[in-house]
């Protein structure tokens, strides 16, 4: 109800041409619309667009300064044969994400979407379809929550102004006039505004919307060049409960963000604004990456993004870990291996990501591990990220818990008090607990202790 008031005034701003209101919530209400997402911990970004073909970065129209002439041989020799985005999203689920997000429009300005305002889209190659109504629909049918990202940038639009991170950027002012001259800002916002119209009518309910990105400054663009506020506005009226990162340049607007969004680096610590934790999403990619890049060498290993993964968690985050399609629309091996790896570790011990934040701050990390917990049914979760001999000790543990488990197999985990020995006094001892563990490491490759406390 408060919801639809809201929403009311918005509609009345509009007519009056007042500038953009968002809609207003509590603490307690935006917690509750990102739940579902929060809850779910793990989601898959896909990068898919012309530049799968070369094969080296999304970034190669920048790069390597291509014209649209040159690039225009990708779109003509476009044409996915593999494409079976019910494959995607069924690895996307063993590998125990919950979401996706997908590009549908990067940088290089081509859309994967049907659209009214441009041919530079998926339907009008040699593929000549929707590859994103497909992708909703596949995605949609294993149950996970679907996203789109979409570029605000864009290389390909010719109103777009040349900017800094423009393939055809400029050396000084007098170049960066003379390159846009003609070149006209109102009409690309409306084309970007009425592409995440299209967006987010056409496809039925979306869950996230992924905006990237800004660069306010000199020959950069901010919510100005965005309009932004307008945009959000919008979108919150079409798509009440989606869910929408932080690149708009309104990070000091209230309601102008749902979540932070670090990319490629592990936060020290929670992100917090005005000293609250706010909720965060690391992206992630598997090699240096995000589109396609075939000879891209420096690949994550299964481990790290295990530990990627726990760690984000255990700070109260998401990851957004990426993958790359081909040309020809498919996971390449090393994308699969990866995917493979977090699902057999996922199948065993994904309790102690669902649902699982950072620990209450009474529980003091041991040495090598990573500690979760599931506010809901007051499990933590020890994590063995380096698998320590038999005794291992938890400080400050004595008289929370009540029973200890592997999680894999719920094998019983005895426990008791350290005996007296000269590095421990007596103080000492009567906090802290030992677990004895087995001395042969289960064959997991992050073994995960659970503890069930005391009520
Ligand atoms: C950056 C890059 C882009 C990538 C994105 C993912 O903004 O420009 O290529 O899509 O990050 O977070």
């Amino acid at each position: 109800m408060k919801f639809r008031n809201t929403l009311i005034a918005l509609v009345l701003f509009q007519a009056l041409g007042v500038t953009a209101q968002l809609p207003v919530e509590t603490p307690e209400q935006k917690a509750e619309r990102l739940q579902w997402w929060t809850d779910a911990r793990l989601g898959m970004f896909i990068h898919w667009g012309l530049y799968a073909s070369p094969a080296r970065h999304e970034w190669v129209k920048k790069y390597e300064r291509i014209s649209d002439e040159e690039y225009q041989k990708y779109f003509d020799l476009f044409n996915p044969d593999l494409y079976d985005p019910h494959k995607w999203a069924r690895m996307a689920k063993k590998a125990g994400m919950k979401y996706a997000v997908i590009t549908t429009k990067h940088h290089e300005g081509f859309c994967l979407f049907d659209t009214k305002y441009t041919d530079y889209s998926a339907t009008n190659t040699a593929y000549g379809k929707d590859l994103i109504k497909e992708w909703v629909q596949a995605f949609r049918d294993e149950g996970l929550g679907v996203g789109f990202y979409y570029s605000l940038i864009d290389w390909h639009h010719p109103d777009y102004t040349i900017d800094s991170r423009h393939p055809q950027s400029a050396e000084t002012d007098e170049e960066y006039e003379m390159l846009n001259e003609g070149r006209d800002m109102d009409k690309y916002r409306k084309y970007l505004k009425d592409q995440v119209r299209e967006l987010l009518t056409n496809y039925g309910k979306v869950d996230i919307l992924w905006l990237d990105y800004s660069f306010p400054g000199e020959h950069g663009k901010g919510r100005n060049d965005w309009d932004s506020e307008n945009l959000l506005q919008m979108v919150r009226e079409l798509q009440p409960g989606i869910i929408v990162n932080d690149r708009l340049d309104l990070r000091n607007v209230e309601g102008g963000w749902d979540f932070t969004t670090p990319e490629q680096y592990k936060v020290t610590r929670w992100p917090h604004r005005n000293s609250v934790r706010i909720p965060w999403e690391t992206c992630q990619t598997f090699s240096g990456s995000w589109g396609y890049y075939r000879d891209e060498t420096t690949w994550k290993g299964n481990k790290q993004l295990l530990v990627l993964l726990i760690e984000s968690v255990s700070k109260g985050g998401n990851l957004l870990l990426n993958v790359g399609p081909t040309a020809r629309g498919t996971f390449d091996s090393r994308a699969q291996e990866r995917l493979e790896g977090m699902g057999e570790w996922m199948q065993y011990n994904s309790p102690s990501i669902y649902n699982c934040t950072q620990a209450p701050d009474e529980f003091i990390r041991p040495d090598n591990c990573l500690l979760t917990y599931n506010p809901e049914t007051r499990r933590l979760y020890v994590h063995l990220l380096d698998y320590p001999l038999k005794r291992f000790y938890l400080k400050g543990f004595a008289g929370k818990i009540k029973y200890a488990q592997f999680l894999h197999d719920r094998s019983e985990i005895h426990f008791g008090s350290p005996r007296k020995t000269v590095t421990y006094n007596e103080k000492q001892e009567s906090e802290d607990i030992i677990l004895m563990l087995p001395v042969v490491k289960p064959d997991i490759e992050i073994p995960v202790i659970e503890l069930i406390l005391h009520d």
